[in-house]
């Protein structure tokens, strides 16, 4: 049996064009393999407003820059737009809100109400609108994913989902930000913070404020979400121990990886009584931690659970592709249920 999917993007940016690539070269597998065809019918982002055609538009020209000419409609706001699109699946690809998740948690909860699935590549609602939009897909025979919001294209939300049923997780650690780890590689090789920061500018890992990712920011969202989801403990972003890789010296840093134990902003999250203690901390990790092999933009998670004691992913030299698999991943799993 085939089933034909209207699917439409907020966000059109690296990760929305890098999807928008992935879905064009897999169209024949996808309908091959899971029976899936696709169309294109909706695209928003802040600057092109709300663009709908459910007659499905050209995503090669839409690639191309063509925003404009590949939908006849514009909608006034995400409801319009949705119906106005025929909305079967969302991704949310928008900006970051670490503060409140918005307004993607009101965008993925529009989208459940219409009755589409709805799947997000953004930290924020997973953070702040967890369980409340959870219980909306559960309430309405939808589903509502978010793979790629912690480690990209690695599997870690379905593997606890999928592959390890009943399983408990007690601990974790890990290490979740790409930019920082990359500016320490920068400064074992002699580099100075600075200089770290504006290579990874350069090759596009770090915005222009870098301060989210050098001082602990994004890895405590990131914490955040994996304790909420895996370890079932709400816990916000201000709630985690915070600290950067700021205060490090470039000596120091240079020094520790010589001597085979090298400095890594490590977070990680344990159970305590009543709750759960996250910390995102540089510190020293010894040469048999597997922590110390993740160099440059890869990134791993360990973690401890009550039937696999100690399980450690490593995700290597991810890119916007990596991260639009783990939302192609999210699509073809809800397309299944
Ligand atoms: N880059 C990665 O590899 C990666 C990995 C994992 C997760 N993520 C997450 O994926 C999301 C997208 O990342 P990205 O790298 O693609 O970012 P990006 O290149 O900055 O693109 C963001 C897109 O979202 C649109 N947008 C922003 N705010 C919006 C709003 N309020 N309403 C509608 N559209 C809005 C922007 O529109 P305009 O261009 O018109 O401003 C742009 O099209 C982020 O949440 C990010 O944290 C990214």
């Amino acid at each position: 049996v085939t089933r034909r999917y209207n699917l439409v993007f907020i966000g059109f940016g690296n990760v929305g064009r890098a999807l928008a690539s992935l879905l064009l070269g897999r169209t024949e597998q996808l309908r091959a393999e899971y029976g899936i065809e696709w169309r294109l019918t909706g695209v928003a982002s802040r600057r092109s407003g709300w663009l709908a055609n459910p007659a499905g538009m050209d995503v090669a020209a839409l690639l191309e820059g063509s925003v404009r000419e590949v939908a006849p409609a514009r909608a006034a706001g995400v409801e319009e737009w949705l119906s106005a699109s025929e909305a079967q699946v969302l991704f949310e690809m928008s900006s970051l809100n670490a503060a409140t998740g918005e307004p993607a948690i009101s965008y993925l909860a529009a989208a459940l109400t219409h009755g589409a699935h709805a799947i997000t590549a953004n930290k924020g609602p997973v953070v702040h609108g967890y369980r409340a939009l959870r219980d909306l897909a559960a309430g309405r025979q939808r589903g509502f994913r978010f793979e790629s919001a912690v480690m990209d294209g690695a599997p870690i939300f379905s593997l606890f989902r999928t592959a390890l049923p009943l399983a408990s997780v007690q601990a974790f650690r890990g290490i979740l930000n790409s930019t920082s780890n990359f500016v320490l590689s920068c400064m074992e090789a002699g580099k100075s913070l600075e200089e770290g920061v504006a290579e990874a500018q350069a090759r596009g890992l770090a915005e222009t404020d870098p301060s989210n990712d050098i001082d602990g920011w994004d890895s405590a969202v990131k914490v955040a979400a994996l304790a909420t989801v895996l370890m079932g403990v709400p816990l916000t972003p201000q709630a985690v121990q915070r600290e950067g890789i700021r205060g490090l010296e470039a000596g120091a840093v240079r020094r520790a990886r010589v001597e085979g134990c090298p400095y890594k902003l490590v977070c990680a999250a344990s159970r305590i009584e009543g709750g759960v203690r996250a910390v995102v901390a540089s510190e020293r990790v010894t040469s048999t931690d597997p922590l110390s092999q993740v160099n440059g933009t890869s990134s791993a998670v360990q973690f401890v659970t009550d039937v696999l004691t100690g399980l450690t992913i490593v995700e290597h030299d991810p890119t916007p592709s990596t991260t639009a698999y783990g939302i192609l991943a999210d699509f073809v799993d809800l397309a299944r249920l």
